[in-house]
């Protein structure tokens, strides 16, 4: 097993995943760019050996070096990469950990390559806590690299009945473009709590402490998961030194670092719907934008006129319909990598990645444990929504779904992650859609033609003109 690494960037990730390093018994050789964080760091973690350039960093290392980034994706990843490829020697080591675009792992690796260093590009998930416990690794490169990093990386990550949450999944920028689909489905799940929240708060006049109670409720079951026992906890936050919930005063504006927005850009490029991803990303956009559009339209309220939904009838709604909700959520993402099933040298396994997600990342729970267990390699199932563990879920979830979108429409609350995953659901449920209504007003206005139903010819509507004009 690799007995030492060289890490470079020591932020929040960065000093954390050091720390986990040093506790399974690897000498961690470090740099930071900034002496005000080696300090700060030096402190912390006094077995850390810190370097104070990066020459002296691949000095302290043994060849094979192998040579891991933790720093923000785009320049700093391509600096490091530029600084190390002058100092490494063939057969060295340099992996990419931050939230990059796959496609920029794919143009590093290939330059590397022509200098015999090799890259892998990992997606890291779980945040500060997740490096320190035990993170999830999604790993993309060449397969003979990840062999030799693998004992180490399985011996730090989290680990998921029994097996750990580092995998590969595929050539070139596979691990990188699983964590893309990773942060949409994350940020879909978020909104869909977002949603619940503000339907208890602002529909059902909820207090705090009660929906802190239903979250910790919530977070039982098929519907228990990292992201929903934050949410209680979330709730259940006070201001420092106050009495105050930091929820009543924290600023709406909500910020994307740009992972979500590449989901929903890889999946107009792939052909796939991820509605929910897209309202997702979409709704963070008009949180924030610039000028300001909320309250831009005064629609006047009738002080009293909007109904206070009783509370009783709301909570009976919730698991089922959150977990309809999140299937959705998950079943886009995972239409998503099916779609790149041939992209990456070798086909993506559901199951594979189910079980990489099992742990350490923000999307563990339990409905991922459910997905990885439903999802059969030989078996070709075009959506993970029609597994025989998923559909009764589905299938008893999607109306309380309806109900709670019901209830935030009667209540005048947005609800874009509600909508938008029944609005999937509902979709894939349908045996026409209207988009047939599409293609004729297509053909009206443009001439587009159309196809009729089990044909390959083209046709046009009787208002085309049959004078070749
Ligand atoms: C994770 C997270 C992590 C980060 C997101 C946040 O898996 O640990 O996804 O990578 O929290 O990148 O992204 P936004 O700033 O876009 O919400």
């Amino acid at each position: 097993m690799v007995q030492e690494i060289g890490l470079i960037g020591l932020g929040r990730i960065g000093r954390n995943l050091a720390a986990n390093l040093i506790k399974h018994g690897v000498s961690v050789q470090a740099w930071d760019k900034s002496s005000e964080t080696c300090n700060e760091v030096r402190a912390l973690l006094p077995n850390l050996n810190l370097n104070n350039d990066i020459q002296n960093l691949i000095r302290a290392l043994h060849h094979p070096r192998c040579v891991m980034l933790v720093v923000p994706d785009g320049d700093a990843v391509d600096q490091c990469i530029n600084k190390l490829s002058k100092l490494l020697e063939e057969g060295d080591i340099i992996i990419d950990s931050g939230n990059s675009h796959f496609r920029d792992t794919e143009v590093r690796e290939k330059l590397l390559l022509t200098k015999g260093i090799h890259f892998l590009g990992i997606g890291i998930s779980g945040g500060p806590q997740g490096a320190r416990c035990g993170p999830s690794f999604m790993v993309g490169g060449q397969l003979q690299t990840w062999q030799v990093i693998r004992p180490l990386l399985e011996s730090i990550s989290a680990q998921a009945n029994n097996t750990p949450c580092a995998g590969y999944v595929g050539k070139g920028g596979a691990g990188h473009f699983i964590k893309i689909v990773h942060n949409g489905i994350e940020y879909a799940i978020m909104q869909i709590l977002a949603d619940v929240f503000e339907l208890l708060s602002k529909g059902c006049d909820a207090t705090t402490d009660e929906i802190t109670k239903i979250f910790q409720e919530i977070n039982k079951g098929v519907t228990a998961g990292f992201l929903v026992e934050a949410a209680a906890q979330i709730t259940n936050s006070k201001i420092k030194n106050s009495k105050k919930f930091l929820i009543d005063s924290v600023d709406d504006r909500a910020e994307q670092k740009g992972t979500g927005n590449w989901a929903v850009e890889l999946a107009f490029e792939m052909g796939v719907s991820v509605p929910t991803i897209s309202a997702a990303v979409q709704f963070r956009t008009l949180s924030s934008q610039h000028p300001p559009i909320k309250k831009t339209i005064n629609i006047p309220m009738n002080e009293g006129s909007i109904p206070v939904l009783p509370i009783e009838d709301i909570i009976s709604l919730l698991s089922p319909g959150i977990t309809c909700a999140f299937l959705s959520a998950y079943a886009q993402g995972f239409s998503l990598i099916g779609a790149a099933k041939n992209r990456f040298g070798t086909i993506i396994d559901n199951r594979h990645v189910a079980q990489i997600w099992g742990g350490g990342c923000i999307l563990r729970s339990e409905l991922i444990n459910l997905i990885a267990k439903s999802q059969d390699p030989k078996i070709d199932t075009p959506n993970i929504l029609q597994a025989d563990n998923i559909q009764p879920l589905v299938l008893g979830g999607i109306a309380p779904l309806r109900e709670l979108i019901k209830a935030s429409l009667s209540a005048d609350i947005p609800v874009p992650g509600l909508y938008s995953a029944a609005a999937y659901i509902d979709s894939l449920n349908q045996v026409k859609l209207s988009t047939r209504f599409i293609q004729l007003q297509r053909d009206y206005f443009g001439s587009h033609g159309f196809f009729n139903e089990g044909q390959k010819t083209i046709k046009h509507g009787p208002w085309k003109k049959d004078n070749g004009l």
